[in-house]
């Protein structure tokens, strides 16, 4: 009996794969059968996450690359291509953002934040869809946030960056849909993740979102793999444009 849940022969490319978010979700995939091809721009850290994943028993290379530098981005697409064969899975998920007030955003700040979080995920999911479209089948991940929708103030470009995804994710879908190709979004509520280390270093911040999130803890690494795996399997198949939402379930409490 065949299992829609495996990505055995599935090639996937988790972008920010060499820690926090991207690694659970790399895991994951691994876990189901993909042979995952890690992203980040840090080799040691790569080549750790590569070995832990091989240790346990799965297939890991590594694409070593920022998502923001276009010619790297379509080099390292091609090259996963041309060694594999294809490439069916793109999860987009690294982000380098800068936070701060909105009247202190400098246009620097602003457009690092839309660069890495929007523009970089636009063409490396224009680069990876082509070739999907071309054998049938592909799977486009986007890694969204609460924050597309709900604001705590201080981050207004990550949160427009995160905004415009699901817009991403929304227009993609419709015109892949008839072509074998799904795109969808999962919007993680509060990680416990390098990215937010300061912030969770203060006990009353902490604490405030422990309180405000129903099962009364942060998220972690591993929350994301079973929602990663399904949107990059066929079990998932006549679903497309959609934004799953893993939040321990912050957003729809009161
Ligand atoms: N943690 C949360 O609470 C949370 C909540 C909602 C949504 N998210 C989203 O989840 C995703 C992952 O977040 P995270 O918390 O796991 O972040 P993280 O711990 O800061 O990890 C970010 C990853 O992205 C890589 N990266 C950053 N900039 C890159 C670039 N320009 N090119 C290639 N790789 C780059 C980092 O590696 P290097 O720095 O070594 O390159 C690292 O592997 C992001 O899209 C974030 O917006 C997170």
């Amino acid at each position: 009996m065949s299992n829609p849940f495996s990505l055995q022969g599935r090639v996937a490319l988790i972008t920010g794969s060499s820690r926090g978010l991207g690694a659970g979700m790399a895991l994951g995939l691994a876990q189901a059968g993909a042979h995952v091809v890690l992203n980040g721009r840090n080799r040691e850290l790569l080549q750790a996450r590569q070995k832990e994943i091989t240790d346990a028993g799965g297939q890991a290379s590594i694409a070593a690359f920022d998502v923001c530098q276009r010619t790297d981005a379509d080099a390292a697409i091609d090259a996963i291509t041309d060694t594999h064969g294809h490439l069916d899975i793109l999860i987009n998920n690294a982000v380098s953002s800068a936070s701060g007030d909105f009247l202190d955003t400098s246009d620097e700040d602003w457009r690092r934040t839309l660069d890495s979080a929007l523009d970089a995920c636009f063409r490396l999911s224009r680069k990876a869809a082509a070739g999907m479209v071309a054998r049938g089948w592909g799977r486009i991940v986007m890694i969204s946030s609460v924050n597309a929708r709900i604001s705590r103030g201080t981050n207004t470009a990550y949160i427009t960056a995160k905004a415009g995804l699901e817009g991403l994710t929304r227009g993609m879908a419709v015109e892949l849909a008839a072509k074998g190709v799904t795109v969808n979004a999962i919007a993680p509520g509060y990680m416990a993740t390098d990215i937010n280390t300061t912030f969770r270093a203060d006990p009353a911040r902490y604490e405030w979102i422990r309180n405000r999130t129903p099962m009364k803890r942060w998220g972690t690494p591993q929350d994301l793999a079973g929602a990663a795996v399904f949107l990059a399997s066929d079990a998932s198949a006549f679903i497309t444009g959609q934004t799953l939402v893993a939040d321990g379930g912050m957003t729809i409490a009161i």
